[in-house]
């Protein structure tokens, strides 16, 4: 049944919202991303990063129903993760994300044809970031690889030297710069992948002399914070700490106090001291939502940027979804790509 928004005011959707979780009690769980907006949150039974989202799709077994409040990608996984008798739902299959866009499947499998017949067969392990395609965790899987988020990325690309010599890290440059870096990898030991391009636009040698190849993705919402940003609020705010989000270019990081996953970000304001002052360089509606947490500190954004693909997901279409029970915007992986996406994600979930 479709829902006409029309006909309905704020307080009558929410209203129903609660019905239809009162109705599906222990059933249904609402998974929440930390960059939905504060009413999806407020109607949810769990918000985290991406990786605990998907630790918990794993570990909730009591419940038929699961309605993921984040981007495709999420419900993806959570998806491949679930018991086979649960039903995940998106409440807006719209709900993309431009990062995951940036690496397609074939143009990954030419890309390791062309890497492995430069620097040999079996000297490389793939690493995929949770933001992509199931089909390739899939490939990752299948090629000995695993998944990371971007609280665990450090030690995924660890746990990938632990099986060959060279890691192919994508889609994301940036949170894989980040955590070359964070290893101790020179920055000329890191090249980078451009997609069409033959070699990625690189010469043999620099391939074989790299240890980590990044392919050439980034988000759209975090390359928007700049060094220049950063220099600004150090200068109006003397006193602030800044925190940023891995998926912020290397430069950004490095002048940054600190940098974590979005999960990170939020004990890091939890943990500040009363009157300290936060500055924060992630997606708006997290810290829109921290700034109304913490009145007692002064949350501020280092620049607005909000996630549209996030801000698809609405008090609308979760009520739609919870009225469509088990129906509506079902999310499913073609069995011949759950089981490889089902190894790299489980390679990632031993890590912890
Ligand atoms: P987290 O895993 O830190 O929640 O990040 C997800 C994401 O998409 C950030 O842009
Ligand atoms: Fe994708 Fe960036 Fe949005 Fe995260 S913030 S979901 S990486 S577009």
């Amino acid at each position: 049944m479709r829902i006409d928004k029309a006909q309905l005011n704020h307080s009558e959707i929410i209203d129903r919202i609660r019905t239809g979780k009162r109705q599906f009690g222990k059933q249904l769980v609402i998974l929440t991303h930390h960059y939905q907006r504060k009413e999806i949150v407020d109607l949810g039974d769990f918000v985290g990063d991406s990786f605990e989202l998907s630790r918990k799709a794993a570990a909730d077994r009591d419940c038929r129903y699961i309605i993921f409040c984040g981007v495709h990608f999420m419900a993806e996984s959570a998806a491949i993760l679930a018991q086979p008798n649960q039903v995940v739902q998106i409440p807006n299959v719209e709900a993309g994300c431009w990062m995951a866009g940036m690496a397609e499947a074939e143009t990954v499998r030419s890309a390791w044809e062309q890497i492995e017949s430069v620097v040999g067969m079996g000297s490389i392990s793939p690493v995929v970031y949770m933001n992509s395609d199931a089909e390739l965790k899939s490939f990752c899987g299948n090629h000995g690889g695993l998944v990371c988020t971007s609280s665990n990325a450090a030690k995924a690309v660890r746990w990938a030297f632990g099986q060959k010599e060279k890691v192919l890290f994508f889609p994301d440059q940036h949170l894989g710069r980040n955590v070359g870096h964070d290893l101790g990898i020179a920055p000329e030991e890191m090249v980078v992948w451009s997609p069409g391009n033959v070699l990625g636009g690189n010469d043999p040698d620099a391939l074989k002399r790299a240890r980590i190849i990044l392919w050439d993705g980034y988000c759209l919402v975090h390359t928007r914070f700049t060094v220049e940003q950063i220099e600004k609020m150090r200068s109006e705010f003397p006193e602030a700490r800044i925190v940023v989000h891995p998926e912020c270019t290397r430069e950004v990081v490095a002048r940054a106090d600190a940098c974590g996953s979005t999960s990170y970000i939020v004990k890091y304001v939890k943990e500040a001291p009363p009157g300290s002052t936060i500055v924060i360089g992630t997606e708006i509606n997290l810290i829109n939502r921290l700034a109304l947490e913490y009145p007692d500190r002064k949350v501020l954004d280092l620049h607005y940027s909000l996630c549209p693909n996030m801000f698809k997901i609405n008090l609308v279409n979760l009520l739609q979804a919870i009225e469509n029970i088990g129906e509506l915007n079902v999310v499913k992986v073609p069995e011949a790509t759950k089981a490889g996406a089902r190894l790299a994600l489980d390679r990632m979930l031993a890590l912890a």
